[in-house]
């Protein structure tokens, strides 16, 4: 996919409408993760050395068209230390600004019109740019205003990062050095549908763990006690694991799992065997056999995609132990260059950070949604407008 790329040369005192995703945690006013706005700067920096009038528009959370204060993106304009527009559809700042200023403006999904894709919306946001840049890679599965709309506009360019993750993983999803290994963890397997089924159609072995891993257990006639898992996803399961025979693909699930009594970070412990899940049994981690059996196929692999964790990463040790040891083996067979590696989804990231490997990963994708719908269809709604 060739996208359209920013002439630096010729937006020298230009206004630009530049799209990012700065849909990042936010507790308390602090910033928790900072992947996202450090992967824009470039974007962002570039714009500015080259004399452009930057106003920045991102989204945070779900407001509906609803005022959240809770959901401002205040914080990261301070973080950023750059001036905060309290209104995305404010316009009388750019009189004041100068050749490589830049401003943050208020979360455009604060009105109905960003999500409905409302075309009077995108007008209004669009009015007073002279050329709009995406580098929002992370929302450009959703068709909204300010990805889509004023793309149809304004003459509409990609951005450093938008660039970098479509090249990147275009790169690895199109010619994979094989064996191909795909992992996928998370809660649900409806929210996965279709990757699912291309993956099961391009690698060689597909591994599900987690809350996913277990509704595909329960799909093959396991007991899975009182756990977490999709009971109306059944026959997409099954749909699916038939697709991965019918193209010759191994496909894996959990064979054992890790278990407490409550669903809690302080539950005790225990590994089962998938045929000994008891009725009070809460599934929280993938099993010891599983991790151990999820290791040696990734060290059989030579390319290796991963999104989502396989257990409760976010609780620490004891029930990320199945997602750190993943991660570590990903790291480790990528730093001695024998794997490539490509790791995307926020909670997967995170598992990254926590056992302090994301900069041995061949390429992190700040995508969630996104990252799963660009191996899935090879393209995003927002990135039609773009291409040329
Ligand atoms: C994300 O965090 O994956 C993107 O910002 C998209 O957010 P959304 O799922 O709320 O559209």
């Amino acid at each position: 996919m060739k996208l359209r790329t920013i002439d630096y040369n010729s937006i020298k005192g230009k206004n630009v409408l530049l799209r990012v995703d700065f849909n990042v945690q936010i507790t308390d006013g602090k910033i928790l993760d900072t992947f996202r706005i450090e992967q824009s700067m470039p974007t962002i920096n570039k714009l500015r050395e080259a004399g452009a009038r930057v106003a920045i528009c991102a989204h945070l959370g779900r407001p509906k068209g609803a005022h959240v204060p809770e959901l401002s993106l205040r914080p990261i304009a301070d973080y950023m230390k750059i001036p905060f527009i309290d209104d995305c559809l404010r316009r009388d700042f750019l009189s004041d600004m100068h050749d490589g200023d830049v401003v943050l403006m208020e979360n455009v999904r604060f009105y109905a019109g960003e999500e409905e894709n409302d075309d009077a919306f995108a007008k209004k946001l669009a009015d007073g740019f002279d050329l709009f840049v995406n580098d929002a890679f992370a929302v450009s599965h959703r068709a909204a205003a300010s990805t889509l709309g004023v793309a149809k506009i304004l003459p509409s360019f990609a951005g450093e990062l938008l660039q970098a993750e479509v090249l990147n993983i275009s790169r690895i999803m199109e010619n994979p050095k094989r064996p191909l290994l795909a992992i996928v963890g998370g809660a649900k397997v409806s929210s996965k549908i279709g990757v699912l089924k291309t993956l099961c159609k391009m690698a060689d072995t597909v591994i599900v763990g987690g809350a996913i891993g277990t509704t595909f257990n329960y799909a093959c006639g396991a007991s899975v006690g009182n756990s977490l898992y999709e009971p109306d996803m059944v026959d997409v399961a099954r749909e699916i694991m038939k697709i991965a025979a019918d193209n010759g693909c191994k496909f894996l699930m959990p064979i054992d799992k890790g278990v407490g009594t409550k669903f809690e970070p302080s539950a005790q412990r225990t590994n089962k065997s998938i045929d000994e899940i008891a009725d009070a049994d809460v599934i929280i981690d993938d099993g010891a056999m599983t991790t151990l059996r999820n290791l040696a196929e990734i060290e059989k692999a030579a390319t290796v995609v991963w999104n989502g964790t396989v257990g409760m990463a976010e609780w620490g040790e004891i029930w990320g132990d199945s997602s750190f040891a993943i991660a570590y083996q990903i790291a480790r067979r990528t730093r001695e260059g024998r794997l490539v590696s490509i790791v995307g989804g926020g909670e997967t990231v995170a598992a990254l950070d926590a056992t302090g490997v994301r900069d041995d990963i061949t390429y992190v994708s700040t995508g969630g949604g996104a990252f799963l719908e660009f191996i899935e269809k090879g393209t995003l709604p927002a990135l039609e407008m773009l291409v040329g």
